[in-house]
């Protein structure tokens, strides 16, 4: 993130107070409604994992969490914490904080005129989306290990490529499992329509995640993705990224182009061959 100016009530690191005492009953109300139903609808769509970590977490509580009770609980689990931030903060910060097990998430919510888009990640997408699988010892690993990743890909040019890797893993992921498919990305678990999109419309490619494939493909940032790519577990992907040397696969990646969004190539393993109705009718 270019040109992102750090407010002056922020710490050189970007983190802010959470003021949890400052929350008015509005905005509990706000996360209360969002919660109820995006609990109920993640019911047998989000993985195992995270829709048991929002118990462990006691996340089901009525309000806006308090960071601090949360992370005596996140933190004795996986030595995870989550602190507040203005909003957006530039790459490098976000990694730094990544790197040391830190979580950064917003302190605002969105209006009551919100509840279903918002284009800044609010702390209903960071906490209900994001917190829950910082409690499982895998993916907890894999994004503390994505952090020194973006410190390292920074300094070989390859940003853009880890960037991809996390837009298609920790925000938009979908996993194997139960004899079926399953929700584990923070972008899809905070929306309710996208909730329902990626696993059940038949607009959108399910694709087998392939790091490099991954790597390449260009993202939409203005509606639902046009592909999901699917892992088969949290320990696969964390094997396949956090054990591996990517400084020569964002040499062979200089090498190759940019693969389109809704692009189903012959060496793909397709769990589904989306129509990609959707984009085709919003064009008109
Ligand atoms: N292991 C990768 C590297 O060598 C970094 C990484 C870890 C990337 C975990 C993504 C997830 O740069
Ligand atoms: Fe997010």
């Amino acid at each position: 993130m270019k040109g992102l100016k750090r407010p002056p009530y922020a710490e050189d690191d970007w983190t802010i107070p959470q003021d949890w005492a400052d929350y008015t009953p509005s905005e509990h109300a706000t996360w209360d409604r969002l919660f109820e139903r995006q609990s109920k609808m993640l019911r047998g769509r989000a993985s195992d994992a995270f829709v048991k970590a929002i118990d462990v977490l006691r996340l089901d509580q009525p309000g806006i969490p308090d960071f601090a009770v949360l992370n005596d609980r996140l933190g004795g689990l996986t030595g995870w914490s989550v602190v507040a931030v203005p909003g957006l903060v530039p790459d490098g910060v976000f990694f730094e904080h990544l790197a040391h097990k830190r979580f950064v998430a917003g302190r605002f919510i969105r209006r009551p005129d919100q509840l279903d888009y918002l284009e800044e990640p609010d702390v209903f997408h960071d906490v209900f989306g994001h917190v829950p699988l910082l409690a499982d010892p895998a993916f907890a690993d894999y994004m503390q290990a994505y952090g020194e990743g973006g410190l390292r890909a920074e300094s070989l040019h390859a940003i853009d490529k880890l960037a991809r890797l996390y837009w298609y893993t920790v925000e938009f992921g979908l996993i194997r499992e139960g004899g079926g498919i399953r929700i584990y990305g923070a972008g899809i678990a905070s929306s309710y329509g996208e909730s329902v999109f990626a696993l059940d419309d038949a607009s959108p490619n399910r694709l087998g995640f392939d790091l490099m494939r991954v790597m390449r493909t260009r993202y939409r940032i203005d509606d639902y993705q046009q592909t999901y790519f699917v892992i088969d577990s949290f320990e696969d992907l964390r094997r396949q990224t956090v054990e591996a040397d990517f400084a020569p696969l964002y040499e062979t990646l200089a090498g190759q182009g940019d693969i389109q969004p809704d692009a189903v190539l012959p060496t793909d393993l397709v769990l589904h061959r989306g129509t990609q109705a959707r984009l085709r009718s919003r064009r008109g």
